[in-house]
């Protein structure tokens, strides 16, 4: 029984010596240790022995037991160990890695050109005013001096809904929407920026959505020459202070008379290049003194207030400003193509 006792111990410590796993070391306690294990067996067996031998191997039983206790620990705090180390070393944070760069965004092109206009204006005294893109063919056109039928409807193919109500195809109802609402009581000095339709088919140049801005300054002995001031320090503040405008006679049904300005070309400053194709003049946007018939309509009377009105377009603006070659880049949304215009 002794022998059997010593031969379980070095067995067992033998196994626990090669123990590499957590598990192994619970399989090795079970099996030695175990109720059903070879220890108690011996145990079991100790009333068929003698008086003197029982104390003796019973004491032997539990040394032998005490022993595979003993190392059994010593090797699981081993592999706790060893395991804890492992753990670590796989979620060991490497500082000096670089960081994954993080995306920052920015305004798009044209909401940074549209808030420099707005900027530019405000510091004239404009206020800004919104109008809705779906309006009714009254504000869109015939409130401007455009009735049913008038051959200047032509030049505006526009996105109708219903008979009346269209998505808007410039910005100018907003001038007869503003007027409307003082109803003739106040002088209105407004610009109004926003979105406009037109059925026209995508290219370089056209887009069947775009942006425009529009100006509107009615008051008492409003002149000719004040319109030509607010749009000449309109555009040297967003071309240059060495910029010239030119004012070219034109036809808009909503002013009389009416105006297209043209800006001096900055590539060839005024010589003639394929930008200005030539004439030294680039053209930018359309104005004039607003038609009485419009400012009737709407509430004020001609014979006491006149003002002048504006149109342009941020696009236009900003493919001059930048040198963009073509409208579709503003809102194909290509990455590369904003980035270049975000300010840090
Ligand atoms: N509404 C015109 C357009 O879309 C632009 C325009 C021209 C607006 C003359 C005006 C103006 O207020 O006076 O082409």
């Amino acid at each position: 029984m002794k022998e059997r006792l010593q031969e379980l111990q070095s067995e067992a410590l033998e196994k626990v010596e090669r123990s590499s796993t957590l598990s192994d070391l619970q399989e090795i306690r079970v099996a030695y240790l175990g109720k059903k294990g070879p220890i108690t067996e011996v145990l079991r067996g100790m009333g068929k022995l003698s008086k003197e031998e029982r104390p003796v191997i019973g004491d032997l039983a539990n040394k032998v037991r005490e022993a595979i206790t003993a190392e059994l620990d010593r090797k699981k705090t081993i592999l706790e160990k060893k395991a804890l180390e492992k753990k670590l070393e796989h979620e060991t944070i490497d500082v000096t890695l670089p960081g994954r760069p993080v995306q920052v965004g920015g305004p798009h092109l044209l909401t940074s050109i549209v808030e420099e206009i707005e900027d530019l204006f405000i510091g004239m005294g404009f206020e800004i005013r919104e109008g809705p893109e779906v309006e009714t063919d009254y504000y869109n056109f015939e409130a401007l001096n455009l009735p049913k039928g008038h051959p200047a409807r032509d030049m505006q193919d526009s996105f109708y809904i219903t008979e009346e109500l269209l998505l808007r195809t410039h910005t100018s109802p907003v001038q007869a929407r503003t007027m409307g609402e003082y109803q003739g009581s106040k002088p209105v000095k407004m610009i109004c920026p926003g979105k406009v339709y037109r059925r026209d088919t995508d290219d370089a140049t056209h887009s069947h959505q775009f942006t425009q801005v529009e100006g509107l300054y009615v008051d008492k002995n409003v002149r000719m020459s004040d319109l030509k001031g607010v749009l000449n320090r309109f555009a040297k503040q967003m071309f240059g202070e060495d910029r010239e405008i030119r004012l070219r006679p034109s036809f808009f049904p909503f002013t009389e008379p009416s105006v297209e300005m043209d800006i001096s070309c900055k590539v060839c400053s005024g010589v003639g290049c394929s930008v200005c194709k030539g004439t030294g003049w680039i053209e930018i946007l359309g104005g004039g003194m607003v038609h009485p018939r419009v400012l009737e309509l709407a509430g004020y009377d001609p014979k006491i207030y006149n003002g002048f009105a504006f149109g342009m377009g941020p696009e236009r603006i900003a493919m001059l400003k930048y040198g963009v070659d073509d409208i579709r880049h503003f809102y194909t949304n290509d990455i590369r193509f904003l980035k270049q215009y975000h300010k840090a």
